[in-house]
């Protein structure tokens, strides 16, 4: 592994952490229609609060292009209003911080994050709430010994920089391990999309790992991307990816409902497309 120069403070906010952070929730929901307890494992969790008053944040104006062109929707389902509600105001949670704040007493959180800094910030962020743990290590070595987790329900959610080479296939040999593990369990991982080919390969090898269910969603802000400045390109992120292993009943529907309302405000399309089985 390389140095770790990725930082989500640049980033955060942006179309992808809304529509990853859409997905979070509804998939929590989804899981929280049981009364039995279930188990979340974020393998890449960040720092848990991002500040986009500050100067990384406002930068790239990547936060403006996304929540900031979707706060105030004031109709759109269930999902919708709950992410708007969470990402009130200029603290804008990360993903282990949205499932604490909406995870019950029976469930749980482990969330895993191998930047120093941001462990310690992630830790002091999640302290109020009891049922989530901060784990600072490497989330994909960390991963096996988690699974399958003694309430046998529940998600992986596995978000990483991609700064490494050869990232993808560590990403996606988590995935098979998890589903060695955890065959039942939800695995979600969210991808960077340059280049279709390499994408669709990628998700080729998470197929590959034989999941019964499979979507994967992807969502482009081609017009964003496309803005030069100067002359040069602006380097911004134009499209990426979430591939959903096990989802719940009733979150393709849930996702569409919701990106019908979100994509066009991000200037941008979104599609579904079950790679594995359906409903
Ligand atoms: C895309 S950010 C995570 C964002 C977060 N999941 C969210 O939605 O708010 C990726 C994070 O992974 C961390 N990281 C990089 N390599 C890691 C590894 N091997 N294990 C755990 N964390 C890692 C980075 O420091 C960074 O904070």
């Amino acid at each position: 592994m390389g140095a770790m120069n990725y930082r989500h403070a640049f980033h955060a906010g942006n179309f992808a952490d809304v529509v990853k952070h859409l997905a979070l929730i509804s998939i929590l929901s989804h899981l929280k229609k049981k009364e039995a307890g279930f188990a979340v494992v974020d393998t890449h969790a960040g720092r848990g609060v991002y500040d986009l008053g500050s100067e990384e944040a406002r930068r790239g104006g990547e936060a403006e292009a996304g929540i900031g062109r979707i706060a105030g929707i004031a109709d759109g389902p269930e999902t919708l209003q709950t992410y708007l509600r969470l990402a009130e105001g200029p603290r804008y949670p990360g993903s282990p911080l949205i499932a604490a704040r909406l995870i019950r007493p029976q469930d749980r959180l482990v969330a895993i994050e191998k930047h120093p800094d941001d462990a310690k910030t992630l830790a002091a962020t999640l302290s109020p709430f009891r049922r989530a743990r901060t784990v600072e290590g490497d989330g994909y070595a960390r991963l096996p010994a988690l699974l399958p987790p003694p309430e046998r329900r529940g998600l992986v959610l596995i978000d990483p920089p991609y700064e490494a080479p050869g990232e993808f296939g560590q990403a996606a040999r988590a995935v098979a391990a998890a589903l060695e593990r955890f065959a039942t369990g939800i695995v979600m991982i969210w991808f960077p999309i340059k280049s279709a080919p390499a994408a669709a390969a990628f998700a080729g090898e998470v197929l590959a790992a034989g999941p019964r269910k499979a979507l994967r969603l992807d969502v482009e802000v081609a017009a964003q991307a496309e803005t030069k400045q100067g002359g040069a390109r602006t380097g911004r992120l134009a499209a990426a990816g979430l591939l959903v292993v096990n989802p719940p009943y009733g979150f393709a529907a849930d996702m569409r409902q919701a990106l019908d309302i979100v994509a066009p405000r991000l200037d941008g399309t979104a599609r579904l497309d079950w790679l594995a089985g359906a409903e």
